[in-house]
């Protein structure tokens, strides 16, 4: 292996103790700590862990967490009024709905009820928008947390050719509007691309978020380019990302591992996001250099 290893785990506890500070900070400013609402439809067992850490997360960086369980079988009005009570919510900064829904749940309509102010997911069509259009509002996480990881290695992005792979709403399509912010070259490839590797071989960074285990391979990957791997895929090899990591670490300058590479940093992202949005609502300056 010659890649040197990304340690997003360290990274994200680095954000996170930096956001925990300034929520400190706002709370002797505002009166108040940032809060979080986060809703959760269902027993899914995967989405009931990820709703207990981001609890404990919330609490850790010292923001009020709001916890709200729906039985499977809440229908559509009860969970669009219980959004609409917390965007009314003076103490709710950000707001999460949980994804998957349970079926006969309508995400789009539950999404879009959300007050784009705080959509800390970054899901909202507004802030689709304005991230398209570069006005500020709030990315999603996982891009978000990609772009740290590629900053804290990189620096200066400028010039550099990036690929995307993947061009869902949550990953793909803002990581791609986040390079051209930072004026790299970008690709988006997807399902349909033809010859990806003759895309690769030519990119400086690379976003794998196909969703496919192991589906990057490593003399597709232009020889010191950085690898950030968004899949997480569960194999009988266990949990595994979308790069071949032994092939590509072979060949990358850096690498994210799976797990312990971009997963981390999506929950300090979203913390991240939590402080800004009460920061704004509140009316209270904040320096986002500093975070
Ligand atoms: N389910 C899995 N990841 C996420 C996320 O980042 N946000 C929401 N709302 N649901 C998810």
């Amino acid at each position: 292996m010659t890649a040197e290893l990304i340690d997003g785990k360290a990274a994200a506890q680095r954000l996170r103790a930096r956001v925990g500070d300034l929520a400190t900070r706002f709370a002797e400013d505002a009166g108040r700590k940032p809060g979080l609402a986060v809703v959760l439809v269902g027993e899914d067992p995967a989405s009931s862990v990820y709703v207990r850490s981001k609890g404990k997360a919330t609490v850790a960086a010292n923001m009020e967490s709001f916890e709200h369980r729906l039985p499977a079988d809440t229908d559509q009005a009860d969970l669009i009024a219980l959004v609409d009570r917390l965007n009314a919510d003076p103490a709710v900064d950000g707001i999460l709905v949980q994804l998957p829904l349970p079926a006969g749940l309508d995400a789009d309509a539950v999404l879009t009820r959300i007050d784009p102010d705080k959509d800390v997911d970054g899901f909202h069509p507004v802030n689709a928008g304005r991230l398209a259009t570069g006005l500020n509002g709030f990315v999603p996480c996982t891009p978000y947390g990609c772009l740290l990881l590629l900053r804290e290695r990189l620096g200066d992005l400028s010039g550099l050719n990036a690929v995307v792979i993947g061009r869902s709403n949550i990953v793909g399509k803002p990581m791609a509007a986040l390079l051209t912010a930072e004026n790299c070259t970008v690709t988006i490839a997807h399902s349909r691309t033809r010859n990806l590797p003759h895309h690769l071989a030519h990119a400086d960074i690379v976003v794998a978020a196909v969703g496919r285990a192991k589906f990057v391979q490593g003399d597709w990957v232009k020889p010191g380019a950085t690898v950030i791997d968004v899949g997480i895929n569960r194999t009988d090899d266990g949990l595994v990302g979308d790069v071949d990591f032994e092939s590509a670490a072979s060949v990358a300058g850096a690498i994210t591992p799976v797990p312990g590479g971009v997963g981390p940093m999506t929950i300090a992202c979203l913390l991240r996001n939590t402080l800004v949005a009460a920061h704004r609502r509140a009316g209270v300056a904040l320096d986002a250099d500093a975070i």
